[in-house]
């Protein structure tokens, strides 16, 4: 499975790519500048201890991964795929993670999207042939990124497209400890977004950083 990252030098390009290294899959990290995915790479690797990780442009990225993260700040998803629309090809999956907070006087507060979401948002802004699933919104990064604790945790996955829901949910099960769960169609994202709120809120209440879901019952 060959998994790519636009934008997979930050904090969430990084756990995920680390997750994926991990399990087996084929990751390929891109970036505005080769050059600075090169040397993400060689970090993400030292901490796997292992060279499995090959960083490049996001063009080339693009030519080459079955499913792209998109894995930039929330108000620079479209901006970001806009840029590279001439790279997407129609068996390409998208995988948007984004979740469109602020924190305001150390509070994360929503910002409303007039679609409903940013996922919503960004379908109204790739070509429609275009696979585009959400996932990974309610974990967090830095949890993604420490590789020696296991996640014990739902990945909830959202889209208007049944087979591409299916292989990204067939991508995530190479991780252990993690349990992907159909959410619904893409509008779903407007629930799965607010609820990273949650996480955090739970996470200041209780003084703790690793808040995450799991549903019990299914
Ligand atoms: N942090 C979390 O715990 C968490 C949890 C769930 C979801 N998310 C979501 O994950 C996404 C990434 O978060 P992050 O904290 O990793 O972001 P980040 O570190 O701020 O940015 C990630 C990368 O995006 C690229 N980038 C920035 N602006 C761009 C643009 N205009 N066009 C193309 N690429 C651009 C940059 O890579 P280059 O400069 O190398 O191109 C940057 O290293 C966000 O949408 C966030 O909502 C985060």
């Amino acid at each position: 499975m060959r998994i790519g990252f636009l934008g997979g030098t930050g904090e969430e390009g990084r756990g995920l790519a680390l997750r994926f290294a991990a399990a087996g899959a084929s990751v390929l990290l891109g970036s505005r500048s080769a050059e600075r995915a090169g040397i993400a790479a060689d970090q993400y690797n030292m901490t796997l201890g292992r060279s499995l990780i090959r960083g490049t442009s996001n063009t080339d990225m693009l030519a080459t991964s079955e499913i792209v993260y998109l894995t930039v700040p929330f108000d620079q998803v479209v901006p970001a795929v806009l840029a590279n629309r001439g790279d997407l090809r129609p068996d390409l999956i998208l995988v948007d993670v984004s979740v469109p907070l602020l924190f305001r006087e150390g509070r994360p507060e929503y910002v409303d999207q007039v679609e409903g979401s940013n996922a919503e948002a960004l379908a109204q802004h790739i070509p429609q042939e275009i696979q585009l699933v959400g996932a990974f919104k309610t974990i967090p990064a830095h949890v993604l990124s420490d590789i020696d604790t296991p996640l014990f945790c739902d990945v909830f996955l959202c889209s208007d497209n049944g087979p591409a829901l299916a292989r990204v949910a067939q991508s995530v099960r190479l991780i252990p400890s993690l349990r992907p769960l159909d959410a619904g169609p893409l509008r779903a994202a407007r629930i799965l977004e607010r609820m990273t709120v949650l996480a955090i809120n739970l996470n200041k209440r209780y003084k703790k950083r690793g808040a995450r879901f799991r549903v019990e019952g299914i």
